[in-house]
C-alpha cells in the first residue's frame, strides 16, 4: 500500500491543485492532502484553514482515495504521522524550481524515507496561481474554470467579507 501526501496551503485550492491530486490519486493507492495550517506566508491566508479544507474536501469528494487533513508541523513529521513514503509536488513555470528544490533538498536532509516526486503542471495551469486567483476575483474578474466550482462560488463572499 502506497500513500502519498500532497501539501499546500490551499488559499484557495485551484483548478491546478486539482488536476496535479486527481493524476496522483492514479499514481498511488492513497493520497492525503496536507493543508498548512499557519502558512509562513506574508499577510496571511484569506480563507481560514477550516474553510481551507473544506472547500478541498467538496472539490475532491469524487476522488474515493483521497482524504484531507490540516497540519502545523514539519512536513516530513506530517508525512510520518499519516504513514505516506511519497511527498507530491506540482511544478508550473521555471520561477517554481528554486523553492521546490531547496524544500525538496531540506526534506530530505530531514527524512531520507520520504521521497519527493513533482509533476508537472499541464500548460493550462502553468502560469495559475492562488494569488492570480485571488487577485482577478479582487477586481472582479471571473476565475470559473480556474478553481473548482464550490471555490468560484465561495470567493466573492469571502472577498466581500475580507473587505
Ligand atoms: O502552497 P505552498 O506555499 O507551496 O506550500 C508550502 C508548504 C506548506 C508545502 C511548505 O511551506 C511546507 O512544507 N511547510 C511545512 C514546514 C516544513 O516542513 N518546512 C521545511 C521544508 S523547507
Amino acid at each position: 500500500m502506497r500513500r502519498g501526501i500532497v501539501p499546500g496551503t490551499f488559499d484557495p485550492i485551484t483548478s491546478g491543485h486539482l488536476d496535479i491530486i486527481e493524476r496522483a490519486a492514479g499514481l498511488l493507492d492513497e493520497i492525503v492532502i496536507g493543508v498548512a495550517l499557519s502558512p509562513d506566508k506574508g499577510g496571511g491566508p484569506l480563507f481560514t484553514a477550516d474553510e481551507r479544507v473544506e472547500l478541498i474536501r467538496r472539490a475532491t469528494a469524487h476522488l474515493s482515495n483521497v482524504s484531507v487533513k490540516g497540519f502545523d508541523t514539519l512536513l516530513v513529521n506530517f508525512a510520518d504521522e499519516v504513514d505516506a513514503s511519497v511527498i507530491i509536488k506540482g511544478l508550473r513555470a521555471m520561477t517554481d524550481f528554486e523553492r521546490e528544490f531547496q524544500m525538496a533538498a531540506l526534506n530530505w536532509r530531514l527524512d531520507s524515507k520520504v521521497e519527493t516526486v513533482f509533476i508537472m503542471a499541464i500548460p493550462e495551469y502553468m502560469y495559475l496561481s492562488s494569488s492570480a486567483v485571488k487577485e482577478i476575483a479582487m477586481h472582479g474578474g471571473s476565475v470559473r474554470g480556474l478553481v473548482p466550482d464550490v471555490v468560484c462560488e465561495a470567493l466573492p463572499h469571502k472577498l466581500n467579507e475580507a473587505r
